[in-house]
């Protein structure tokens, strides 16, 4: 059996790999500017910069807004690739995402071009995320067999971040198999077990036989522990399923093959099932947010007790300090505290099952967010097409759902609220998506919720709408007459004055429109989170907490893909944990789990599970803003035992408030350790590499500085583990994420890399 073709599918979702025949290209010579003759075979390239097409120009250090780059490439196509195909119809050469429209030459010839440059008939439209697949029929001689032939990509660029990203690019001369396809859904079965529904289509008129195998595989082990297999016929009218129960508790994989049979090739397909880890909450009541709020004086209080367990459970408290009072039925703390000071008081959360009690400490003093905020936003879900029904849809869900009892607590509306234009008086007024601000930020806080708004200091928001410019104190004043607790306030706009500025090489250059929007907020009489969003630019981290933000972004978007998880989470943190702190955090940006969209179409995200555990596992690590994107009302059992395991968020959550830093870095195994304020250390061991791997962790207890073990403990599962045998198996892309204690502090040394 020969196997062609490997198409991988994760989490429901089908990605092509590499196959041993496909030509690929990643590395291109590259030069900014525009030059039609650029196109040609022959160009002399001596001044052009080495460039590669898997992440963006941006990430590369080139820097193209509103403009072109070329990309040049020279690739040897050996006939073999025509010969081995059993259909010989095109050549394809498959580019992936461009950000934002392409033309793409062949040896001089145009072959294909996707979006719109600014001078096209119908002006500029952006297809950054369309999967672009030229093809050449074969009978065309403009390939050069066995000959060196140039492939040469025209992008344009709107705004950061620009050019090729998803390479590298493939040419292939596809065969039968290609044209068939294997999906993968999850169901539940009559008698309500799991299974997994495997099916086999095809794109073809002409019917295709073969065999259909499906198995499930322990791929720890390798044991296969259930398999079928079925001779099946399928063309573009008639597809075929199999059903494989399994157990979503436990890691599988699960393994589809279709053999067709006059070629003898195949394709395969690998899906990951979602599985779950978290225990089950106890029904007895159960605290699980910290026993430390910070507030500044005078400043009202809306804070929620996070309380899990069977419902109802009442909150109550005989020893609060005067000036608070609790809603027993939702633990919906208010009131305001007007002299600095701790104020610590117990707290009984009581149901019918028991109850429990917590020792509280609210701080009276100028920092906020002691802990990282824990809430939504509502821009990886809906993008621009937020409204206040879907807030609340969300919100109601978040209580529902059981999210709110884990300490989620934000509700934050993102880009999109405002009004065309500014009222007479100035004031900023809401688009008719949102009927009362007002009244929406008085229910979420009758919850115990909060409220959170995004503005620009800019002229424009990214998404188009008005910013804040020139009308700072008049918006935070309005912010305040809402309610709002949070505010993002987002670069975008503002480059375009930056840009005139004389002094814009300077840091205080970037410093200023913050600074301003802080002055006009701390004038309110209410405590607002201030989120800065710059993406990174001149080391914010190095002055986010002098203009007292309370968190700044670290890095442009976050998308849901490995890559972008990879990039954001693995590649730009390292250095950061020494400016995190007790009120003033990192921000990698919003979670990408769950249903995710960015508009009205939202889709499961496409992490594999291994890569949502290890995303939740590196944003706890990491101190950071713990921001759900995606609609709470679609959110399925598995990405709420993500979000709600009590062991894990504790880490995010730590009063100590210290991020952690990478301690080991061996080829694709990286350790990242943070202390923790009881004396232990959240350890993750994360295996960022493309196989499954054998982690033997004491292999790392030199560079770690520990000498001797006293407990580990496996955080997703809550189970403690066997001292004595600490190796592990660690999926691709995923993690093994504990809280150790040693007779010796761990990590925090120099050092960053692995010594060896
Ligand atoms: C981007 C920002 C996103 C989102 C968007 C809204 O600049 O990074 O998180 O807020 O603007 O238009």
């Amino acid at each position: 059996m020969k196997h062609f073709l490997i198409l991988l599918a994760v989490a429901g979702t089908m990605s092509l790999t590499s196959s041993a025949q496909d030509v690929l290209m990643e590395n291109a010579k590259f030069h900014a500017g525009d030059n039609a003759s650029w196109a040609g075979e022959n160009v002399d390239e001596s001044s052009w910069r080495d460039i590669k097409n898997s992440a963006t120009w941006t990430s590369q250090g080139v820097k193209v807004e509103n403009g072109f780059g070329w990309y040049r490439y020279h690739v040897r196509l050996p006939k073999s690739l025509l010969e081995k195909s059993d259909l010989k119809e095109t050549v394809d050469f498959i580019l992936g995402g461009i950000d934002d429209a392409d033309e793409t030459y062949l040896n001089g010839k145009l072959i294909g071009k996707t979006g719109r440059f600014p001078s096209d008939e119908k002006g500029y439209a952006s297809q950054w995320s369309t999967k672009r697949c030229y093809r050449v029929p074969v009978t065309s001689n403009l390939v050069k067999w066995d000959g060196v032939n140039v492939l040469a990509v025209r992008v344009y660029n709107a705004s950061d971040p620009g050019g090729m990203f998803e390479g590298p690019i493939r040419v292939r001369v596809p065969n039968t198999v290609d044209n068939l396809s294997i999906s993968f859904t999850e169901a539940k079965a009559a008698n309500g077990t799991l299974q997994g529904i495997s099916t086999i289509n095809s794109k073809m008129k002409a019917t295709k036989s073969g065999v259909f195998a499906v198995k499930v595989v322990d791929p720890e082990t390798g044991e296969t522990l259930s398999e079928k297999s079925m001779k099946v016929s399928v063309n573009e009218k008639k597809n075929k399923a199999i059903a494989v129960p399994y157990d979503n508790h436990r890691m599988v994989r699960i393994i589809s093959t279709f053999t067709e049979s006059k070629s003898g090739l195949s394709i395969t397909s690998q899906y990951i099932p979602k599985y779950i880890l978290t225990p089950a909450a106890p029904a007895t009541p159960r605290f699980n947010t910290p026993s430390l709020y910070g507030v500044r004086p005078g400043s009202p209080i809306h804070f929620r007790f996070g309380v899990s367990g069977d419902k109802p459970v009442k909150i109550t408290s005989d020893d609060l300090p005067q000036g608070l009072s609790i809603n027993p039925d939702n633990g919906a703390l208010s009131g305001s505290l007007a002299k600095a000071g701790s104020y610590t008081f117990t707290v009984k959360a009581k149901n019918a099952k028991g109850e429990q009690l917590q020792r509280f400490t609210i701080r009276v003093g100028s920092t906020i967010a002691l802990t990282p905020p824990m809430g939504w936003n509502s821009w990886n879900c809906w993008g621009l097409s937020v409204t206040q029904d879907k807030v609340i849809s969300s919100a109601k869900a978040l209580i529902e759902k059981g999210l709110a009892d884990y300490g989620y607590s934000y509700m934050n509306i993102d880009d999109g609220w405002e009004a065309p234009e500014r009222n007479p008086d100035g004031t900023i007024g809401v688009n008719e998506k949102f009927p009362s601000m007002k009244a929406l930020g008085d229910w979420l806080h009758g919850e115990g919720l909060k409220f959170g708004i995004y503005s620009s200091p800019g002229d424009l928001t990214c998404g188009g709408y008005l910013g804040s410019i020139d009308h700072e104190l008049q918006d935070a004043e309005s912010y305040n007459s809402w309610g709002i607790d949070y505010l993002k306030y987002d670069w975008c706009g503002y480059g375009r004055k930056h840009q005139t500025e004389p002094d814009n090489h300077t840091v205080a250059s970037y410093v200023r429109p913050y600074l301003l929007m802080e002055r006009c907020l701390r004038q309110q009489p209410r405590d607002i989170f201030y989120s800065l969003c710059q993406y990174g630019m001149a080391d914010v981290w190095k002055w986010g907490e002098a203009v007292d933000a309370n968190s700044w972004r670290t890095t442009g978007d976050i998308t849901d893909t490995w890559q972008s998880l990879y990039n954001i989470g693995f590649e730009r943190q390292p250095e950061l944990y020494p400016y995190a702190k007790p009120g003033h955090w990192n921000d990698p940006d919003m979670l990408i789990v769950g249903k995710v969209g960015w508009s009205d179409n939202l889709r499961d995200s496409r992490l594999t599970p291994d890569e949502q555990y290890t995303h939740i596992s590196l944003w706890t690590l990491l101190a950071s803003n713990m921001l759900i994107g995606c609609d709470i009302a679609q959110m399925d059992e598995f990405t709420v035992s993500l979000l709600c395991n009590n062991e894990v968020n504790a880490v995010n959550q730590d009063i100590l408030g210290k991020q952690a830093k990478r301690d080991v870095e061996d080829g694709s195994i990286q350790i990242w350790s943070r202390p923790l304020s009881d004396g232990s250390y959240a350890v993750g061991i994360f295996n960022v590499g493309k196989t499954d791997a054998h982690v033997d962790f004491k292999k790392y207890f030199p560079q770690l500085g520990i000498k001797s073990l006293k407990s580990v403990r496996d955080l997703w599962r809550q189970q403690d583990l066997d001292t004595s045998d600490v190796t592990y198996f660690i999926p691709t892309h995923g993690v093994k994420y504990l809280k150790v204690k040693s007779e010796e502090p761990i990590g925090r040394r120099q050092s960053m890399k692995s010594e060896e």
